[in-house]
Formats: structure tokens, sequence, C-alpha cells
């Protein structure tokens, strides 16, 4: 039986770390040639080799590192660029993103715009660059990684959840706008996975919220990035070809919607 995601070329934005590096690792081991776009190669989380060297040298996969700040359009062309010379991008995961507390009585416009040129604008014009190659070839999926924070609100992170909440609804608009193309637009809402963003960026795992926000979810435990890589393979792969413009919920049991 053919691996899921044999011959195709998937872009992996925010890949080098945390449930981007997991992705990454689970695309190449089902086949896929994954274009790795980070802003930097080396993971967040530790010691480990970068993503890219791992799938060459350890799974005997094929990978590209790019640098690239996805806020930054001539990064974004170059990851484009690889991805063309490859024969064209199948699969975009729009990953990377950015999370912050800030109260909202003082938090600034540059609060503002750094959370949502980043989790908004760039997966939208990502989005774009990737639909002009995906049309080309008459079939594609993009995978928008949400949160539960696009779902539901909660005081403190108010921008986060508006970015968040905000590629929700673009998922649903695109997913009509690119389906009668051949293009699949869905967007996976993870609940609190255990990365440096919720333990540095925002300290909740570890910390006293966290023991909080445990008590909320049923199966009374975090999420690993592993768990969000399984999930997004399904949206990837021809598992899910009749789902369009769908949300699908890894969240241990939190939301319950
Ligand atoms: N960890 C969670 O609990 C959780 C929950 C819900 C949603 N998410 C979402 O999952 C995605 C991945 O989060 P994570 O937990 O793996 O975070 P992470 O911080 O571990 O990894 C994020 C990666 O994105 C990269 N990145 C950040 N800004 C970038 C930019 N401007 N251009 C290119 N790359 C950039 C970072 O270098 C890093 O490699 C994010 O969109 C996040 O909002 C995470």
């Amino acid at each position: 039986m053919d691996k899921l995601l044999q011959d195709q070329v998937a872009v992996v934005t925010g890949g080098a770390s945390g449930i981007g590096r997991s992705i990454c690792r689970l695309f190449a081991e089902e086949g896929a040639t994954v274009i790795v776009a980070d802003l930097q190669a080396a993971p967040r989380e530790g010691d480990d080799p970068p993503i890219h060297e791992v799938i060459q040298d350890k799974l005997g996969g094929e990978a590209r590192f790019v640098e690239c700040d996805v806020t930054n359009p001539e990064q974004v062309a170059d990851v484009m660029d690889v991805a063309s010379e490859l024969g064209g991008v199948d699969v975009l995961v729009n990953n990377a993103g950015v999370f912050r507390q800030h109260d909202f009585l003082s938090m600034s416009v540059e609060d503002f715009d750094f959370i949502m040129d980043i989790n908004v604008k760039a997966a939208f014009f990502m989005a774009q660059s990737a639909a002009r190659q995906m049309v080309e070839k008459e079939r594609g999926v993009i995978i928008n990684v949400s949160s539960v924070a696009g779902i539901q609100g909660t005081g403190g992170f108010t921008t986060y959840c508006a970015s968040k909440g905000a590629m929700r609804l673009f998922t649903y608009a695109l997913a009509q706008e690119l389906a009668p193309k051949g293009i699949r637009v869905n967007s996976l809402h993870p609940g609190l996975i255990d990365t440096k963003m919720t333990t540095d960026d925002v300290a909740i795992i570890g910390a006293e919220m966290g023991e909080g926000f445990k008590q909320m979810i049923p199966m009374n435990r975090f999420g690993h990035p592993d768990e969000m890589a399984k999930a997004a393979l399904f949206l990837a792969s021809d598992m899910s070809s009749y789902m369009q413009g769908a949300s699908l919920i890894a969240d241990g049991g939190l939301l319950r919607v």
C-alpha cells in the first residue's frame, strides 16, 4: 500500500519546532517531500538536530529547510520557488504562529500587530501563494492551524483569540472559493499542547495556570505535538477526502462543541 502522502510536496510553516516539527516528521514518514519554512532551522525545544536533517539522515526521506519569516513576502516567494522546483506544492500547513497574554486595557497597537501579522495576515498570503501553484495542478490541501482559542474566547488572550477566530472563518470562506478548483481547505484546532509556546511564551504547562486548565480537560492531560501531527496527516491525506471547510478539534475534550 502506498504511503498516505507518497510523492507529495508539503510546505510546513513554523516546521522547525513543536507541533510543526512533529508534522514534518510524520509527513516525511508518509512519503512527502517536506519544506520546512521557519525563522530558524534549530528547534526551540532543545539540542535535537534540525528536523530537515533528521528526515534526510535518519529517516531516509526528503526535506529542505528554507529560512522564512512568514511576514516577509520575499522569503515566502523563496519557499514557493523551492516548492515549484520540486513539482509544486500539494499540501500547505499554515502552522507558524505566536501566542502572548496581554491585559486588554494596557496593550499596544504593536502588541496587536505582532500577533495578527503572523497568525492572520501571513497565513492568508501564504495560502494565496500556495494556492496559485495548486490551481495549476487542479488539486491541493491547505490546513490552517487555528486553536481552541479560535472557537472559545478567553480573557487575557483577546488578540490571540481574535487571530485564531479569523483563521477559522478564513478557512471556511476559502474552502468555498477553492473547492471548485480541487483544493481542500480545513482548520485544525489544537487544545493545550506541550511546546515552548505553552511552557515559555506563556507559562501555562508546568505552572499554576496549567493546573487550572488541566482540570477542565476531561482526559486530564495536555496534548503531545505528535497527536496534532496525526490529525494534520488525516486532513492532508485522502483519508479526509470529503472534508471541506471543516474544523477538526483535538483538545482532549476541553471544548465539547
Ligand atoms: N501549543 C499549543 O498549545 C497550541 C494550541 C493551539 C494552537 N497552537 C498553534 O499551533 C501552532 C504551532 O504552535 P507550537 O505550539 O508548535 O509553537 P512553537 O513556538 O513550539 O513553534 C512555532 C514555530 O513557529 C516558528 N515561527 C514563529 N514565528 C514565525 C514567523 N514569523 N515566520 C516563520 N516561522 C515562525 C517558530 O520559530 C517555531 O519554530 C501555532 O499556530 C499555534 O498558535 C498551539
